[in-house]
């Protein structure tokens, strides 16, 4: 208990004289309810306003103490009409306000009611708030194997501007583990609920502090910064490429970590940690990446139905209080589930903040990447963002392409909500891409074919000049072999996509095409292959590299073979219904295989590039 006191003196007392209470209004009753089940916190008060003065009424004003106005992330308020099944909302103008004779620890709203509050007339309001960072760690500090505590700050009576009839509060934590919570007048505890009321006739700006200080073990995912590109391409393609910056914003770790505890008993000996985070994306997400500094992630799970994509993402340890990783997630969506015409304007629409499930993100640059040529952008959007508009140059751009930015502060899964971003754009542009092309092209063609004329100039006698020649013409084809492997391994890992697919739609028809496909391409190096080969073993200056070369070709081969045996058996289990276990034993032999025949390709890669 005396760790809790010395909370009360460092909590900000309210001392609120001010009761120039703006009377024409009675709050008749309000419920709020209170969230802490997560890391972000989320607050309903469900309100019934009189209006007992003759005037008509055309607002109705929302106070909230100033150490929660610090961390408010979100504010919606909506007029409640009907009951039961014909029960609607609409949402509410709000705006910060500053009456006179107003308490300096408070802030003030007001909601804007349309059609105002007649006299003697009753309305129903709902008041939904969500805030970041207010459940602070206490202790500060914990060990691995600790649970993580945290108190909330509060006011046992809600904090009105007007006088209340009658109130109460709940308060939902995520386990029964509550340490301690300020026993006032009429509190009860149950399960997993801490109730404070019902109190009546409470005064205007009436503030009783009450902490509540419980075990929160919920990941505290903040994302210091997430940067999303999102991508218009109009030949087909929204390309979204979201890098992170992902904190653990909890109790800070201290003393070591130790991974043998760690995997000998997560839940125990790692309770406040996170290992996961699911990101939801839309339905024909495709090319779906995960990687960090290091390379790809392929720990990470994929899967999904028409309706959306789910990726589990597990970061490379698991995050403990204070510990950050960077990481970035990419995935293709097609373009006509994204982009729109109206009105001769094109217009991009698409959710706003992260895919990630129940992260509070401090600060979101959005950069929404138009086409070249895009003209006339702007924005509709149903919140408050810094915009701005840069250039991006990618290749093959002339005059670069315009970017919409926008920027917010303080994220939370409530904003993620469409929004557009409308453009003009003339089709004609759109072929200065291709047009470039051929222009590149026919440029490459015709130095080639001065270089050739100027080349025969050149004296052609001489010895040295002949085995410079043949050297070259070695190199030229082991570069072509080099080149040949490359598209192998392009396709070998094709056709393993594939496979992946496979196990997230099942579609074995796909699967058998894309086999169809690798099949005929690797025929088509092969025959390549060979008749570079056969020009290497013939040509003296390529005694030394040939057997590297010819190791590289032949274990790539066996490597296909591998694959393709994989593949036949995979596709049967799928024909024969096998469980996902059964077909992933059968895989296993075959992939451990893979895996170092591909690290021999990859080695032989290297060896055979240094003599270069
Ligand atoms: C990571 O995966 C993506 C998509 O599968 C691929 O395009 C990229 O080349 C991979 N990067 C590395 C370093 O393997
Ligand atoms: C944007 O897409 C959402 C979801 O498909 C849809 O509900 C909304 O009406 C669209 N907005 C506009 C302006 O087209």
């Amino acid at each position: 208990m005396g760790r809790i006191s010395l909370i009360f003196t460092l909590f900000l007392l309210f001392s609120i004289h001010s009761s120039s209470a703006l009377s024409e209004l009675v709050v008749l009753k309000v419920d709020r309810r209170v969230d802490l089940t997560s890391h972000i916190v989320r607050v309903t008060s469900t309100l019934k306003v009189e209006n007992s003065a003759t005037r008509v009424a055309s607002e109705v004003l929302i106070a909230l103490p100033n150490h929660q106005v610090q961390n408010l992330a979100y504010l919606k308020a909506s007029f409640q009409d009907g009951k039961g099944k014909a029960k609607g909302s609409v949402d509410l103008p709000i705006k910060m306000v500053q009456p006179e004779g107003m308490a300096a620890d408070v802030t003030i709203y007001a909601v804007s009611l349309a059609k105002g509050i007649n006299k003697g007339e009753i309305v129903n309001l709902e008041v939904f708030s969500v805030y970041t960072h207010s459940l602070k760690p206490f202790p500060e500090e914990i060990t691995q194997a600790d649970n993580q505590l945290v108190l909330y700050q509060d006011s046992a009576y809600y904090l009105s501007p007007y006088d209340v009839k009658v109130q109460s509060l709940s308060i939902r934590v995520p386990s029964p583990r509550v340490e301690s919570y300020t026993k006032v007048e009429r509190v009860k505890f149950t399960d997993l609920e801490i109730k404070y009321g019902p109190y009546e006739n409470i005064r205007a700006f009436s503030f009783t502090p009450i902490v509540v200080h419980f075990e929160n073990n919920q990941p505290f995912a903040v994302v210091k910064e997430l940067v999303r590109e999102i991508a218009i391409s109009h030949w087909g393609n929204v390309q979204v490429t979201e890098h992170y910056n992902l904190a653990h914003g909890g109790a800070q770790t201290k003393g070591g970590f130790s991974r043998i505890e760690y995997q000998g008993r997560p839940t125990s000996r790692g309770a406040s940690s996170f290992r996961h985070l699911l990101a939801k994306l839309p339905p024909r997400a495709h090319s779906i990446y995960y990687r960090d500094h290091i390379g790809n992630i392929s720990t990470s799970h994929l899967w999904g139905d028409l309706r959306k994509t789910e990726l589990q993402i597990e970061p490379r340890y698991p995050m403990f209080g204070g510990w950050r990783t960077a990481f970035t997630i990419g995935y293709g969506l097609p373009l006509h589930d994204f982009l729109f015409e109206s009105d001769g304007k094109r217009f991009l629409n698409i959710s706003f903040g992260s895919p990630l499930d129940e992260v509070a993100i401090d600060n979101l640059v959005i950069k929404v990447i138009l086409p070249e040529g895009s003209k006339d952008m702007s924005v509709s959007i149903p919140f408050p963002t810094e915009q701005r508009q840069e250039i991006k140059h990618l290749h093959l751009d002339t005059i670069g392409r315009p970017v919409v930015v926008l920027e917010k502060k303080n994220v939370v899964p409530e904003h993620n909500v469409y929004f557009q971003v409308y453009y003009k754009f003339n089709s004609l542009s759109m072929l200065r891409e291709p047009v470039m092309l051929i222009i590149g092209f026919f440029l490459f063609f015709l130095t080639c074919i001065i270089y050739m004329h100027v080349d025969i100039s050149i004296s052609k006698s001489s010895a040295a000049y002949i085995a410079k020649q043949q050297w070259e013409e070695v190199q030229a084809a082991v570069h072509q072999v080099e080149n040949f492997i490359n598209h192998c391994i392009a396709v070998d890992e094709k056709l393993d996509l594939s496979l992946r697919d496979l196990s997230r739609t099942g579609d074995v028809q796909a699967s058998k095409a894309a086999r169809k496909t690798s099949d005929a391409l690797w025929k088509e190096y092969a025959k390549e292959i060979k008749l570079v080969l056969s020009f290497l073993q013939s040509s003296p200056q390529a005694a030394q590299i040939w057997p590297k070369v010819d190791e590289l070709v032949r274990k790539e081969k066996e490597k296909q073979e591998r694959l393709m045996l994989k593949h036949s058996t995979v596709v049967e289990a799928y024909e024969k219904k096998l469980s996902g276990r059964e077909i992933g034993s059968r895989a296993a032999s075959h992939e451990q295989r893979i895996a170092v025949l591909k690290q021999e390709v990859e080695e032989l890669l290297e060896t055979v590039d240094e003599v270069f």
